[in-house]
């Protein structure tokens, strides 16, 4: 059974699972949703980091819904729509299970560049009309409609009005959020005060995949710094052909995604690193490449005698499927604080999976911060 008892606008719910709406339906949903699958038929629990949250393996999250723009998506099962272009990440499970969910219309906001929309141009956005006609109140009703009691914002890099159209909506249908991306909702003050009002966990804002660039790039400067190296610049270029790729090509939607992904770096030196020391952001949209993300990492430092020590270090990972193996993690932490009427921002669960967290916090703390938290709802 996945039956949610009741969505009495934060005050509490009774919840068998996870029932999550989904808003934006690209790439990263598409590895989520069939990594569910995948793991419910499977018995590895190779490549998660908690087989259990809460009693949850990740099996036991189910899709109410999900919101979309494009017309090649829009009206179908989320089980066949995450297939449609211009999604372009690896197919790991061909058949993912058909909870009944359906991608209804959300108003486009400014969820798609410009240069997205030009048609011919590869991986070009269609934006149905139905879109264009959809209403808050129609979201409303489908989040209340279809039982979700978790949404989960996966919307494009630089959609300001979209993250906060999607929170508003959370906050209506009393709804826990897990904010994805590099618009800060969770470390914004007011919108976590909102939250927290409201009795409803917040996670946010901006993923920190399993094993990507920023995680790596933290644990590098982190581990210099423990060794007593001191780093002078260090830059960190990203790669991919991916439509998160082609959209960052507008680099005035990239102004969240660069305080974001640099704070998650020089937060771990103590005394951080001159803004004109560091560089790091998405460098170029390479079509080929589809959903495989390349970084680079180069750190100049100098060690014993002050003499020179340089790093360069590349990793090639399948950019979605990277994000899901944290968000499977944050999907339950919500639920789990849902149960447990914990509301506002999660604080070290938001530290340990997410790139611009209320508070930063190394690595390893967020992490054993996160494990007590989970014993003390269990
Ligand atoms: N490892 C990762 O892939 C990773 C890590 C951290 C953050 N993120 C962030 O997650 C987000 C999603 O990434 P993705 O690769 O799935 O992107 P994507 O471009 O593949 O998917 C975005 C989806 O949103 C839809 N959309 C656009 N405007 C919308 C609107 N107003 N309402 C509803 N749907 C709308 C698009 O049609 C598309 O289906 C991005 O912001 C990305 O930066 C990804």
């Amino acid at each position: 059974m996945n039956v949610l008892h009741g969505n009495n606008g934060g005050k509490g719910m009774s919840i068998e699972h996870p029932r999550i709406a989904i808003a934006g339906l690209g790439n990263c949903a598409s590895a989520l949703v069939q990594g569910l699958t995948f793991y419910r038929r499977g018995n590895s629990h190779s490549g998660l980091m908690h087989p259990l949250i809460g009693g949850w393996s990740v099996g036991d999250i189910h899709i109410a819904c999900a919101f979309d723009v494009d017309r090649r998506k829009i009206g179908r099962r989320v089980a066949q729509a995450i297939f449609a272009e211009p999604n372009n990440s690896r197919i790991f499970c061909h058949d993912p299970d058909d909870d009944g969910a359906v991608v209804y219309p959300g108003p486009p906001g400014d969820g798609v560049a410009a240069h997205l929309q030009r048609e011919g141009f590869p991986q070009h956005v269609e934006v149905d009309p139905q879109a264009q006609r959809a209403s808050a109140a129609d979201v409303g009703r489908v989040l209340r409609d279809t039982g979700a009691n978790l949404l989960l914002n996966y919307l494009p890099v630089g959609s300001q009005i979209g993250a906060e159209f999607y929170a508003r909506a959370a906050l209506e249908a009393g709804l826990a959020m897990v904010n994805c991306i590099p618009v800060f909702i969770a470390s914004d003050p007011v919108w976590a005060g909102r939250f927290q009002q409201a009795g409803l966990p917040l996670i946010g804002d901006d993923v920190k995949s399993q094993f990507g660039a920023t995680i790596v790039h933290r644990q590098l400067m982190a581990l210099a710094e423990s060794r007593g190296i001191a780093i002078d610049s260090s830059y960190q270029l990203n790669v991919g052909g991916n439509t998160d790729f082609l959209n960052m090509l507008e680099r005035s939607r990239l102004a969240g995604k660069k305080i974001s992904k640099t704070q998650a770096v020089t937060s771990q030196l103590r005394q951080g690193l001159d803004e004109q020391r560091i560089h790091i952001g998405p460098s170029d949209y390479i079509p080929f490449l589809a959903d495989n993300k390349v970084c680079h990492i180069r750190m100049n430092a100098r060690g014993f005698g002050e003499l020179p020590l340089e790093l360069d270090l590349k990793l090639s990972v399948e950019d979605s499927p990277n994000s899901a193996g944290v968000v499977v993690d944050a999907i339950r932490c919500a639920a789990l604080a849902l149960r447990h009427r914990r509301g506002g921002p999660l604080g070290a669960v938001c530290a340990a999976l997410m790139k611009h967290p209320p508070a930063q916090m190394s690595d390893a703390a967020a992490a054993t911060a996160m494990e007590q938290w989970i014993c003390e709802c269990c």
